[in-house]
């Protein structure tokens, strides 16, 4: 099977990176973070949440980082929204897309945003009804979809349909999260083939969690069928708030290294994306998740060593 020729990653760090740290990250970082990432050449990047502060504290601050950030042309700065009250806050602070988001589990719609998941679609139906009308694009993501914190094992037959309203409302992608990190390339591809049913391949990505180790062999596993788009955090920060033991996405030098070794393209340079990775993770003083990041950045201190001596 042929891979696709280009591949688009649509990086989630400074939101689903950012809002799971319990360290206080204060805007002058987040904008330097989100402006590091863009250049790098990440066109698309999720910079914040206007989601209730009561929430998700960590995402307060959104308004600033959209009115501090200096927006390069091409690059869409994209925006998490939950319900109307969002999407207000989200074209005020000029968001270049806003993304809605529902559950495949009822226990996780509820814990998430407090709905049940057929409220979820109603409240995300009217919010990108309400944003395509002011000419903005809408993404829409589809939570626990290969397994859920609170209930285990989700039918893929439960996705088609979710996927199916997602596309009816008139999000141009559907970003299916494995938001626990616990699906296997097999368990992949099954999703990807039931939503293939009703979304074409061009309008899927996936949002892969690392928990479990097994994002880059279920992105392998979807290249092989076609996927083209796939979200991915700086440095594997990440998880939700209401994803128990949930760890980061993809790393996005993980798997730019991946497909610099498969000569698929991305239009990312891989070494600014590692300084990226680097600046945020000193930052946070935590660990960098990459294991491309901690080789490529051990590599460059071991030449600088090997200098002096
Ligand atoms: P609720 O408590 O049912 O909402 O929460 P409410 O309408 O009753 O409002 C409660 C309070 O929140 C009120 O304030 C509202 O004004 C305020 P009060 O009057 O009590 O002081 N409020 C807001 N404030 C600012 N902006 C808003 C907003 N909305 C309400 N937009 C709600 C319902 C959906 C708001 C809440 O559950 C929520 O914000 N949930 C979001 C949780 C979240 O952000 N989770 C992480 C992101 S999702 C994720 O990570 C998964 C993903 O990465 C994919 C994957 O990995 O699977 C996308
Ligand atoms: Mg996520």
């Amino acid at each position: 099977m042929t891979l696709p020729g280009q591949v688009k990653l649509f990086e989630v760090g400074p939101r689903d990176g950012l809002q799971n740290e319990s360290t206080p990250v204060d805007t002058a970082t987040k904008v330097a973070l989100v402006e590091k990432l863009a250049d790098a050449g990440l066109k698309a990047i999720e910079t914040g949440s206007f989601v209730s502060p009561r929430w998700v504290p960590q995402m307060a601050g959104s308004e600033a980082v959209f009115g501090q950030i200096q927006r390069r042309p091409g690059v869409r700065y994209s925006a998490l929204t939950p319900n109307l009250r969002g999407l207000e806050r989200a074209i005020a602070a000029g968001a270049s897309e806003v993304a809605v988001f529902i559950a495949a589990s009822e226990s996780f719609s509820r814990k998430n945003t407090n709905c049940s998941i057929a409220e979820g679609v109603d409240r995300s139906a009217k919010l990108a009804q309400a944003a395509l009308a002011q000419g903005l694009p809408v993404r829409g993501y589809i939570s626990v979809a290969a397994g859920c914190p609170y209930e285990g094992e989700v039918p893929v037959t439960n996705l088609a349909p979710l996927a199916q309203a997602l596309v009816d409302m008139g999000c141009y992608e559907v970003s299916l999260g494995d938001s626990i990190g616990v699906a296997t390339p097999g368990k992949t591809k099954s999703i990807v083939e039931t939503i293939t049913t009703v979304v074409p391949l061009e309008k899927i990505a996936l949002h892969l969690h690392d928990t479990y180790g097994q994002a880059l062999a279920n992105i392998y596993a979807a290249l092989e069928m076609g996927v083209a788009t796939y979200d991915s955090s700086i440095a594997g920060l990440g998880g939700c708030p209401y994803a128990p033991g949930a760890t980061g996405n993809v790393a996005t030098e993980n798997i730019v290294y991946m497909l610099n070794g498969l000569g698929v393209a991305h239009g990312i340079d891989l070494e600014a994306l590692v300084a990226a990775g680097d600046f945020i993770t000193r930052k946070l003083n935590r660990r960098n998740e990459s294991g491309v990041a901690r080789a490529m950045i051990a590599a460059v201190s071991r030449q600088e060593h090997n200098q002096i001596d």
